[in-house]
């Protein structure tokens, strides 16, 4: 389950995963277009990757991406969905259709969790729509409900060295 770092090049990667993540159920709530114009979404991704951003990437074994898995330090002005605080990074998981359900997902964030756990932050958020079943990846890696915005609940991991 070939999974590494997230570089500049994979912006657009990054952007379709975003995309996936706010059409989970399948419905196509969001256009490509309507993200990309949508200055809530932007916050997660404009200017990847900027200072803090830390992220990974599947691929299939022949090297095609299929999927990411990346976290941003947000801030109380310009928060994300998931804000818990400045200093807690607040990550976006997405698999690509037709790719689900092979692992690449747990893969993902086992390597992402790694990744925060190499730097400062003690913390992971992230949030999860009512009715996502992400949130059962979620609970099985270790995160615990911290809150709710919305109809969704803001998850956090306190990180550890593994
Ligand atoms: C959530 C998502 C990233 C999981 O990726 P994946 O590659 O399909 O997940 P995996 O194959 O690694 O499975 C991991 C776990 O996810 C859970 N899971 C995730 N989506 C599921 C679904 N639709 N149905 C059932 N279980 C699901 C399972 O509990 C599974 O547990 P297991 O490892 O014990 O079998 C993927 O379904 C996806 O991209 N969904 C749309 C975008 C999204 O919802 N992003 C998260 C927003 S909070």
């Amino acid at each position: 389950m070939p999974v590494r770092p997230a570089v500049a090049r994979d912006a657009d990667l990054l952007w379709r995963v975003l995309l996936e993540a706010y059409n989970w159920s399948g419905e196509q709530r969001f256009s490509a277009g309507q993200l990309a114009a949508d200055p809530y979404a932007a916050r997660y991704l404009v200017g990847w990757p900027r200072e803090g951003d830390f992220g990974v990437v599947a691929e299939t074994d022949a090297g095609e991406p299929v999927g990411a898995a990346w976290a941003r330090y947000l801030t109380a002005d310009e928060p994300g969905y998931g804000f818990v605080a400045p200093d807690v990074p607040e990550l976006t998981l997405g698999v690509l259709p037709g790719h689900r359900g092979r692992g690449h997902g747990r893969a993902l964030m086992e390597a992402l969790i790694r990744a925060a756990a190499q730097g400062p932050a003690t913390c992971l958020s992230l949030s999860v729509e009512d009715g996502n079943p992400a949130a059962r990846l979620y609970t099985s890696l270790g995160f615990t409900r911290a809150g709710r915005n919305g109809g969704s609940d803001t998850m956090v991991l306190a990180l550890r060295t593994l």
